[in-house]
């Protein structure tokens, strides 16, 4: 069914109480405008067939605009009046211009690549607690990137085999250690004592390295208890909570923001490649970055070109790859001036290893927390030995010299670059 209205308007210019949307869009067996434009209605004010309750009135002041189609690449952009959204609601805003269209028929493919918010819907959420600088405070970390582990394996552990292992990395020169995405409160492993026993750890290797030392416990669980937990991780003098933001959704992300708990957000992308992997379809990951900066997440995942991405080729020559698309963009969605909203701290993980660090580093900088999980626990000789190998190489990085030449020192980097090749 094609709908009646014409939302197209390509003379309209978009004014500053704009949510300006860009899609790409295959039309199915009609035209693009034609596809365009049942897009637009249908994420907004509108519905399939002609409707005799949308009034005039209605329409003039709430009319989506179609201003931009490009036939070739096939990009629409949409500009939405800002009365269409509630303020400092999410959900709300996803259900309308992220919401039924992507299962409209007359769009083979549909993908919303990108999203730019007018001031006063920007300012209705908080933005990240501590940002970049706030990180590099807190952490006295100035000069060089920050580097840190998952926890391994994923589940099993008990509370007390999880600290002791985390005393153990920090100990050997990682930053930070943070809770794998799938692990809450288990039968073997309960949050409440995991945290306890965790966060003493964590005061203990700052006492014995000198160096501030971050811990990112997963309170990922239905918000209420999540909430409890995160007053717990506070209680306990933790400075960062973690939430696997699709998993347990942006609402629920947004209650811990506001929770006023006053604690960094470690954010785990877990489940983002159902709308992110596929390039013609779903939702960019540009897109997951400027909704989690914009309800405020401290630190998020964006890929690592390893385990999780495409080949080596890929890392080496390309500039955009399906899943990794984000990494280029990195600053200007984490880091540029944005509404007022710190800055992010990117996080490269999944399925990272010394020797790709040194060919990631270049393209992905300092303003990065490098995580190393497998990286860490599954070095020949352990996970003390993985952790100084990964310190050894980021110090060889920052001293500029090859890992290689480093390594003729260091016996647990020369180890770890046998044993995982660029
Ligand atoms: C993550 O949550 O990012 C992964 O657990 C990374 O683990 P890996 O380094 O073993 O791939
Ligand atoms: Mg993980």
């Amino acid at each position: 069914m094609i709908n009646i209205k014409n939302y197209i308007n390509l003379k309209y210019n978009p004014t500053k109480n704009d949510l300006i949307a860009e899609y790409y869009l295959e039309p199915n067996k009609i035209s693009l405008p034609e596809a365009a434009t049942n897009i637009a209605g249908e994420s907004s004010i509108d519905s399939w067939s002609d409707l005799k309750t949308l009034s005039s009135r209605i329409v003039r002041q709430l009319r989506p605009n179609v201003f931009s189609i490009n036939k070739k690449t096939k990009i629409i952009k949409i500009a939405y009046p800002q009365e269409l959204f509630e303020q400092g609601n999410m959900p709300q805003i996803l259900s309308s211009i992220a919401g039924n269209i992507f299962g409209i028929k007359l769009a083979k493919n549909l993908r919303l690549l990108d999203l730019s918010f007018p001031k006063k819907l920007a300012s209705s959420f908080q933005g990240p607690y501590l940002g970049i600088q706030g990180i590099r405070n807190l952490t006295k970390v100035k000069n060089r990137f920050f580097i840190g582990t998952i926890i391994k394996p994923k589940l099993g552990l008990s509370p007390k085999q999880h600290a002791d292992l985390a005393y153990k990395c920090w100990l050997n020169g990682l930053d930070v250690v943070k809770d794998d995405e799938n692990l809450s409160s288990m039968q073997f492993n309960n949050f409440y004592e995991r945290i306890k026993l965790t966060v003493q750890a964590k005061f203990k290797a700052e006492d014995k390295t000198g160096e501030k030392k971050l811990y990112m416990p997963n309170t990922t669980s239905e918000s209420r208890e999540m909430i409890k937990r995160a007053e717990y991780v506070k209680k306990q003098g933790n400075e960062f909570a973690m939430i696997d933001i699709l998993t347990a959704g942006f609402s629920a992300l947004q209650t811990l923001r506001e929770s006023n708990l006053k604690l960094g957000i470690h954010a785990h992308r877990a489940m983002h490649a159902a709308f992110t992997k596929n390039p013609k379809h779903g939702i960019s990951m540009r897109v997951i970055g400027e909704i989690s900066r914009l309800i405020g997440v401290d630190t998020l995942h964006i890929g690592a070109f390893g385990k999780m991405t495409g080949t080596k080729n890929e890392i080496l020559n390309t500039e955009i790859e399906i899943e990794s698309d984000f990494i280029p963009a990195k600053a200007d969605i984490l880091e540029q001036d944005w509404h007022g909203k710190k800055p992010v701290l990117a996080v490269a993980s999944g399925g990272l290893y010394p020797a790709l660090l040194e060919k990631i580093y270049p393209k992905m900088g300092n303003n990065v927390l490098y995580q190393f999980g497998a990286g860490v626990h599954a070095h020949r000789h352990g996970t003390e030995a993985g952790a100084r190998a990964v310190r050894q190489a980021a110090e060889a990085i920052m001293n500029h010299t090859p890992l290689k030449t480093h390594a003729k020192k260091h016996k647990e980097l020369a180890v770890a670059l046998h044993q995982w090749r660029g």
